[in-house]
């Protein structure tokens, strides 16, 4: 399974892209906004792209298809390695299509069920995320709508990726994992949580602190 960050932040994303493990970004409005509104979207989308190097998903804030696909343009002329977040509603699957036509990458967004996911990857998606926390969040097993589609896509050898998203601990990765999921993007604060364990911490402690004293002793 690989790691995407799901930020807007450029230092978090900076950081995280020089750890060497993560394969890309997701973005979306509500990551955006917060950061600083003064800031122009087109630039901020333009650094985080350059950061990263990898998969760049931006996603559309239109609702009609003719709108997403406007938007799509505009994208794709800031970078043309874009991938275009498009919402899971009927109009989307609309401008998935022509896009797919195209063969331009889209991943569809704001997915809750298997169904959701079968007729985005239907509709021609090149990623299908589906949504874990905000299930969760409703007291509804997120994990569940991930193993539901994993296990269709391997039942029917289905060649888009799913794209395990809205996770909100490290226990979200570990279960996105075992379910199948080809690629989870993870929160900053998740993607560091996931990477420290207080064994590996003191466990470093230890070795560094025995190698001066070896030292010590020799000289
Ligand atoms: C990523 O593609 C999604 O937009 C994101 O994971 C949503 O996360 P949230 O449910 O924590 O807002």
């Amino acid at each position: 399974m690989q790691f995407y960050v799901d930020s807007a932040n450029l230092s978090d994303i900076r950081h995280a892209a020089s750890l060497g493990f993560l394969s890309g970004v997701t973005t979306n409005p509500s990551l955006l906004a917060k950061e600083d509104p003064s800031l122009d979207v087109k630039q901020i989308i333009k650094e985080i792209h350059a950061s990263v190097g990898g998969h760049c998903s931006v996603e559309v804030n239109s609702t009609d298809t003719d709108g997403m696909l406007r938007e799509a343009d505009e994208i794709l002329k800031w970078f043309p390695e874009a991938t275009i977040k498009i919402p899971m509603i009927p109009a989307g699957l609309s401008a998935v299509r022509r896009l797919a036509q195209q063969e331009i990458p889209t991943n569809v967004t704001l997915i809750f069920t298997a169904n959701q996911a079968l007729a985005a990857h239907n509709a021609g998606a090149t990623y299908v995320s589906v949504f874990v926390g905000r299930l969760d969040d409703i007291s509804t097993e997120g994990i569940q709508a991930i193993r539901d589609t994993a296990e269709i896509w391997d039942l029917h050898s289905l060649d888009s990726q799913i794209i395990a998203a809205s996770l909100r601990h490290p226990l979200h990765v570990l279960e996105c994992a075992r379910a199948g999921a080809h690629i989870a993007t993870v929160p900053y604060k998740v993607l560091m949580q996931t990477l420290n364990h207080p064994l590996t911490t003191s466990g470093v402690q230890a070795f560094v602190d025995d190698y001066k004293k070896m030292m010590a002793a020799k000289s």
